[in-house]
């Protein structure tokens, strides 16, 4: 199937499937999602059989409003109430304790849920015309980068499947938040930032500072704890001087590297096949970032270089996704 625009016959198409059971490519305002009606264990089953995904790794799902939020959990907090009328529709995820409604295979046996309202127009009213709440984890082959443009969805996960057009403007991931703790723990970091949720709840605490099992077959309550993720092919590699960047790191006779650089080694440029200059502001970065590690892997660049970020909260979600990148593939 090729890629659809999201005209009003082609949404309505989009929405006859997810209640048929079946999978569609939507783009959300962070990234694109593969969706399924998340009450249809069987619909859900395709999402993991598609991405190649473990049954212990769960999903988000997504919904209109703070009403359909509601319906899929026990217990609305105040923390919840407080920050989805501050940052709903938007790029923030809540889990919370689960009703016997969602589907297990859905939390991967958790008795908690991810969910999330998105902002994108084409995600809002492909939810509308469904009427289903709509399960998604990114569009993309497990540990690969997330695909923030129709055409990443196809190259990572075929031609079969019903893509509908979009732009992603935050370009990374929302960010996570457990609320089923008296105080909330940041499990993933995004562009809505630490700061931004403790200007609304108060104090807040990140996943290093809670306990949680890491076993390798109990369910994983973060994305955090399976190490590689967010990957090119590419071998991404963090600098933080220049003196790192000596000639033995390119690699060898005809490869190609890339670079992500920030202001301050503009110098560099030309000691990259493909020097990219990075915006300097958080939110910018982050909207570019998945498209040039695409673009980087498609001409075939063997290494990345990428110029460290700032440390303040602003950086934390795309400092967080680079890490997690250059981070070797275990070889067990
Ligand atoms: O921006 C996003 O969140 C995108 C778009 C499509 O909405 N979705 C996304 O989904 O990034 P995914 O599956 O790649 O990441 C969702 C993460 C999971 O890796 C999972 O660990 C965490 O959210 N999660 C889901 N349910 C959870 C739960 N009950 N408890 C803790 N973490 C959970
Ligand atoms: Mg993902």
């Amino acid at each position: 199937m090729p890629i659809f625009s999201p005209n009003k016959h082609n949404l309505q198409r989009a929405a006859n499937l997810i209640q048929n059971g079946e999978l569609v490519a939507f783009p959300t305002e962070t990234v694109y999602g593969l969706g399924a009606n998340a009450l249809d264990a069987q619909a859900v089953q395709k999402i993991f059989n598609a991405k190649g995904r473990p049954s212990y790794n769960p999903l988000i799902v997504h919904v209109l409003d703070i009403d359909a939020a509601r319906e899929l959990v026990l217990d609305w907090p105040r923390n919840a109430q407080l920050l989805a009328e501050h940052f709903w529709p938007g790029a923030l995820t809540f889990v919370l304790p689960k009703r016997g409604t969602v589907p297990d295979i859905v939390t991967a046996g958790l008795a908690s849920v991810a969910v999330r309202s998105p902002s994108h127009p084409v995600a809002r009213v492909l939810l509308q015309a469904a009427q289903r709440p709509i399960a998604a984890p990114s569009a993309n082959k497990f540990t690969q980068t997330s695909p923030t443009r129709a055409e990443h969805v196809i190259s990572s996960l075929g031609d079969s499947l019903m893509v509908l057009e979009g732009v992603c403007d935050v370009g990374i991931e929302s960010t996570v938040l457990d609320l089923t703790r008296d105080v909330p723990v940041l499990l993933r970091p995004g562009t809505i930032s630490r700061e931004d949720i403790e200007n609304v709840v108060g104090a807040i605490k990140l996943r290093g500072e809670i306990e949680y099992s890491n076993s390798s077959t109990a369910p994983r309550p973060s994305p955090g704890l399976i190490e590689r993720h967010y990957a090119p092919r590419a071998t991404l590699q963090i600098f933080y001087s220049s003196e790192e960047l000596t000639q033995e790191e390119y690699g060898g006779d005809g490869w190609l590297s890339g670079a992500l650089l920030l202001s301050s080694f503009t110098d560099l440029r030309n000691r990259f096949d493909f020097p990219i200059q990075m915006p300097n502001d958080a939110p910018a970065y982050a909207r570019e970032l998945y498209a040039y590690l695409h673009a980087l892997d498609d001409a075939g660049c063997s290494v990345v270089f990428v110029e460290d970020v700032p440390p303040d909260c602003a950086w934390d979600g795309v400092r967080d996704r680079l890490q997690r990148a250059s981070t070797p593939l275990k070889t067990s």
